[in-house]
């Protein structure tokens, strides 16, 4: 079973019942400000599941690209991932609970769909708590649907787990109950059917093995939730005037379970990304003692590339900071399977090939996607090693904990997220002071707020004089290569010594002995023409709306530099500049090379 089958089969099944099929939505919600992301099939249809009327009617289905990252750290075991695909299918106060459980029956179990074997499946149901009852309703079904099958099913004891003709657990709201989405909104008990792998079941895990025993026997595969409430900021349920269904089943579980694998990471699915990441590493997958390191790379680049499909670019804030935390995460473990060189753009090619047909904005933002992703790749490439370094000397003066301070330090100095520096003190046995780290974290973003000097000290590691005209310099030669190559030319990482620039940009032929001739004497021009460099603090929206140059995720969203070079160059950046043009001297470029695929690299530098 493939992905693309399983998505097929899915959307033709509830179309014969008379669903409708809706397009995925974007994985950033338009309509819900209390997450980051779209968690499940039915976020984008919180509207609708409250009672606004849907333009296709009462009863719908979907395949919906999903992020969830409270589960991040499982990420790497057999199921957990941050992005997949849910498969779905909704009644908006249409049907209810019996053609739900009826229809997730027929479609897991007969043979002319999924076809599984009835006598793996195992279920869950809502116990009831002080204010809501035990679902007998769902109950009564499901004995009835296993009735119809041959197989007799009554409800279990959860102290004597399996045993018997025990299939149907009632459990509380922390297992049986799904929602809201965000903070608020619809949200109700649930039933879920569970698959059967048949692993032995080990009593570390408990006396008794239950569907929702962590041994890793059952596998959770479909979720029906009956949507009656909608949640209040206050916390009350507010019962909804209408009686929904909303369900969702895990994509990649559904082929793991279907082709009989360990892990969602053996099944077609993930077999080319891995794939791919064992030529870059040279390491074989099977073979691997720990698999983590491959797989947190593939689900996080796979996670990363649907992310920045939909428009978020790597940054500090909410939806970039998940997305650079993602893409720092993944260069870690490269660290480990060995991998020191750029690697994200080619296992994000092959994740683009694999899903580009059924997700079409993957194909059409390739180019940002890559670039952008490289561009952080870079960034962090730079001092990661720096980092990891300057981590083991923290910890070597005999600590058992680091202060928050120097988790900041790690933070704001190598670009280390929190959770890279708690997972790499975890491994050494060591805390991590999380509450010293907010309050480090807070102070500085007061501090950077107040005072814009500091906010603005720029990215360069060296402020000497002849860094800063090389700075400049760079700015000229961005925009001259744009004058005489093209506009499809753009910064693709930028590197400064005391001795030289390096500029890789967009580009895929090589240049021509005239064109280098060229370039350099357009910004030996702009030299002589003694341009003022000048800066303005605005929004980056404003600063594109300018023209300016911004081929970053930039640190500080809000508010951005731009520097201009007279009316020659705009480019939002950090600085620092030479106030004048005339100051840098002359422009030579000293080498060209390719940078990759579609990438050239140049290295110039500055003489009096
Ligand atoms: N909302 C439920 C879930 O995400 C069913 O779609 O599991």
């Amino acid at each position: 079973m493939t992905g693309k089958e399983l998505r097929e089969k899915y959307l033709k099944f509830f179309a014969s019942k008379e669903h409708q099929i809706i397009p995925p939505a974007n994985l950033v919600p338009e309509n819900d400000p209390t997450a980051l992301f779209i968690n499940s099939g039915m976020h984008p249809l919180v509207p609708y599941l409250l009672g606004q009327p849907h333009p296709l009617g009462k009863r719908l289905t979907s395949v919906q690209k999903c992020v969830r990252t409270d589960d991040i750290n499982e990420v790497g075991d057999a199921v957990h991932l941050t992005f997949f695909e849910m498969l779905g299918n909704w009644s908006l106060g249409d049907y209810f609970k019996k053609e739900a459980i009826n229809w997730s029956f027929e479609f897991l179990t007969d043979k002319k769909w999924l076809g599984l074997d009835p006598q793996r499946l195992y279920v869950s149901v809502f116990a009831g708590d002080e204010t809501l009852p035990l679902d007998k309703e769902s109950i009564a079904i499901w004995k009835e649907v296993f009735a119809n099958a041959g197989i007799t099913a009554e409800v279990g004891d959860l102290q004597k787990g399996i045993e018997g003709t025990a299939r149907i657990f009632p459990y509380d709201k922390k297992k049986n109950w799904w929602g809201p989405a965000g903070k608020t909104g619809p949200c109700g008990p649930d039933t879920e059917m569970f698959y059967d792998t048949g692993k032995k079941h080990e009593e570390k895990f408990g006396k008794a093995c239950h569907p929702n025993c962590e041994c890793g026997r059952f596998v959770e595969i479909w979720n029906d939730v009956f949507m009656q409430f909608d949640k209040k900021v206050d916390g009350t349920l507010e019962p909804l005037k209408q009686k929904n269904v909303d369900t969702g089943l895990g994509l990649e579980r559904e082929v793991m379970i279907l082709d009989r694998k360990e892990s969602v990471f053996d099944t077609e699915v993930f077999a080319n990304i891995i794939h791919q990441i064992e030529i870059i590493s040279g390491k074989l997958y099977a073979e691997q003692n720990s698999k983590r390191p491959i797989r947190i790379i593939a689900d996080h680049l796979r996670a990363a590339v649907f992310i920045m499909a939909d428009g978020v670019l790597p940054s500090n804030k909410e939806q970039g900071s998940i997305l650079r935390r993602l893409i720092r995460r993944a260069i870690r473990f490269s660290r480990q399977l060995g991998i020191e060189e750029m690697f994200m753009a080619e296992v994000a090619d092959v994740v683009i090939n694999d899903m580009g047909q059924a997700y079409p904005e993957l194909v059409k933002n390739q180019e940002t996607i890559l670039n952008n992703l490289t561009n952080e790749e870079e960034k962090f490439a730079k001092t990661i090693s720096v980092g990891l370094k300057e981590f083991e000397k923290l910890i070597s003066k005999n600590t058992r904990e680091l202060t928050g301070e120097q988790a900041f330090y790690l933070y704001e100095t190598f670009g280390f997220p929190l959770e890279i520096t708690e997972e790499l003190a975890y491994e050494k046995n060591i805390k991590v002071d999380v509450n010293g780290f907010q309050e480090e974290f807070n102070k500085h973003q007061s501090e950077s707020r107040s005072g814009a000097e500091k906010k603005f000290s720029g990215g360069l590691a060296d402020h000497s004089e002849q860094t800063t005209r090389l700075h400049t310099a760079t700015h000229l030669l961005q925009q001259a290569l744009r004058d005489i190559l093209g506009d499809h030319v753009h910064q693709a990482g930028s590197n400064i010594t005391a001795e030289r620039l390096r500029f890789d940009f967009t580009h895929d032929k090589k240049l021509t002995a005239e064109e280098i001739v060229r370039i350099e004497a357009v910004v030996n021009q702009k030299v002589k023409e003694n341009l003022p460099v000048s800066f303005k603090v605005t929004s980056l929206k404003e600063a594109l709306t300018q023209g300016a140059l911004a081929f970053f995720g930039e640190r500080y969203a809000e508010k951005v530099k731009v520097y201009s070079i007279g009316n020659y160059s705009k480019e939002v950046c950090g600085g620092p500049h030479v106030d004048f043009t005339s100051t840098l001297g002359n422009f030579k470029i000293k080498k060209e090379e390719a940078a990759g695929a579609g990438k050239r690299r140049i290295y110039a530098i500055l003489t009096a």
